[in-house]
């Protein structure tokens, strides 16, 4: 893996999300009310929703188009077909560090 630091946990709002553009494209990164931070697509498989400008609400997202809601931790749409990539992230004293290898394995799909 290759970690690359993508900011600070509390440039994101709890309950909230941002984007983040990283040298192999956008992802989103959502923080839930425990002070965690979840990688994940920004675009809903529905209609291409921006995910990011979603409700985070426990470890889980929805859509503000259509209201499809995705674990963030599986990337399962929950009573729906169709799912989220996610990537690995983890904090390290409030830095978010995201794996740029898994994020390239994602660009040559
Ligand atoms: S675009 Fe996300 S639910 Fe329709």
């Amino acid at each position: 893996m290759t970690w690359m630091d993508v900011g600070h946990i509390n440039d994101i709002p709890l309950r909230g999300a941002r984007i983040v553009k990283t040298p192999l494209g956008c992802v989103g990164l959502f923080r839930t009310d425990v002070a965690e931070v979840h990688a994940a697509s920004n675009s809903c498989p529905h209609k291409g929703g921006p995910l990011s400008e979603g409700i985070v609400h426990g470890q889980k997202v929805t859509c503000p188009l259509h209201n499809w809601v995705f674990d963030l931790t599986t990337g399962a749409a929950v009573g729906e077909e169709g799912r989220i990539d996610i990537y690995p992230v983890r904090l390290e004293a409030g830095r978010i560090l995201l794996d740029g290898t898994a994020l390239g394995k994602r660009s040559a799909a």
